[in-house]
């Protein structure tokens, strides 16, 4: 065993991945997760790709009490991923405060419990939302960090900030910031994957809807930007290779005296891909029509943004590996075990 790690927010979609890639990797988990927008079933998904159920607390991280009665019953806990935050874009313009409180109190309260309890190190889940739209393409790290178009965003430049501030204190703790570009896709086995509550606000999980017939089509927002086909452009990266970097940030972190207190990556491909190539994509590899209409731009949308990951591929060793085609058969096969499982 390489120890253990709490993991928040880990019946999420990015947290679910990460779990099993963790578990593989040798770590034990422990995930507290409100269940906002994930549900309990999630751990039998990951009980049946990794074998190992990990252990589960039902609580909110904005509870200091349960966030301490959690540290006091495993003292061992040796980091932490956050990745417990409300993340639409949306939402977030009609309920500032709530993201605010929501996205900010975890963090702080997990920041103030982690030397309490000699808790080294802490990833944080950030996102490519910190570099706005970018003057240039694709972003690195030192790339510009530009005024938040939401609240949602906010919350990320902010918890950069302040972790930046903890650290800067001289506190012996570390943490990795993850700046993710678009996460899709779902695990190969199908036992777990991307499953919004409602009406999906991210394109892929609205696309596979759209194709099994949930919702009647997808909405293309705009085809009429300065892009090759006038859609959107994206850093779109499977969500297993993602889960797969936060265990090497997380072994750099533990074991890697060089790694410094804090440290930020972007996890990304390398390349662009637009709205309407990754819908083709889709329908090539899995034989299926979308059904979709060009509607207007989206406020707020970026117009175009992908990431370099050369600091993540040298420093942490990790390169995201498997192909949008492959990708998008991922997240197919995932809405088909929904309908299989009559979940959806
Ligand atoms: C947004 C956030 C990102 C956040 C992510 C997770 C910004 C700028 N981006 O990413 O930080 O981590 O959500 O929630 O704040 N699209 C359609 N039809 C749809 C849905 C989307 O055409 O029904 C298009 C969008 O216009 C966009 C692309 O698909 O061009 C991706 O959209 P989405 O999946 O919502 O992600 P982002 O907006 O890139």
């Amino acid at each position: 065993m390489k120890g253990r790690i709490l993991v928040t927010g880990g019946t999420g979609y990015i947290g679910s991945h990460t779990t099993v890639e963790l578990q593989s990797a040798g770590y034990e988990v422990i995930i507290i997760d409100n269940l906002s927008n994930s549900n309990v079933e999630v751990l039998d998904g990951i009980e049946r790709i990794s074998g190992v159920r990990p252990e589960f607390i039902k609580g909110d991280c904005t509870d200091m009490d349960c966030l301490k009665s959690i540290f006091e019953k495993y003292p061992d806990i040796k980091g932490i991923i956050n990745f417990a935050a409300s993340k639409a874009v949306g939402e977030s313009v009609d309920k500032p405060i709530m993201y605010y409180r929501n996205n900010l109190n975890t963090l702080y309260n997990l920041l103030e419990l982690m030397p309490v309890y000699g808790v080294k190190g802490l990833v944080f889940s950030s996102s490519c939302t910190v570099y706005g739209e970018p003057d240039e393409n694709p972003v690195t790290e030192n790339s510009p960090i530009k005024k938040a178009t939401s609240p949602y965003g906010n919350t990320k430049q902010i918890a950069e900030e302040v972790i930046a501030d903890f650290i800067a204190s001289g506190v012996p703790v570390k943490s990795t910031l993850l700046r993710y570009f678009n996460p899709v896709g779902a695990h190969p086995s199908a036992e777990i994957g991307e499953l919004p509550n409602g009406v999906p606000n991210n394109l892929v999980p609205f696309l596979t809807q759209a194709a099994i017939g949930i919702r009647k089509e997808l909405s293309v927002f705009g085809n009429d930007y300065d892009t090759p086909d006038g859609s959107c452009i994206r850093d779109f990266i499977n969500v297993v290779d993602l889960a797969k970097a936060h265990v090497c940030a997380l072994d750099r972190m533990l074991e890697n005296p060089d790694c410094e207190s804090l440290e930020i990556y972007n996890l990304g491909t390398g390349k662009g891909v637009s709205v309407l190539e990754l819908i083709n994509a889709f329908e090539k590899v899995n034989g299926v029509k979308v059904p979709y209409k060009i509607v207007g731009r989206r406020t707020g949308d970026i117009v175009k943004v992908w990431g370099d990951p050369s600091k993540a591929n040298r420093i942490l060793g990790w390169k995201a590996e498997i192909s949008v085609e492959e990708t998008m058969r991922t997240a197919w096969n995932w809405q088909l075990k929904l309908r299989e499982r009559g979940v959806m």
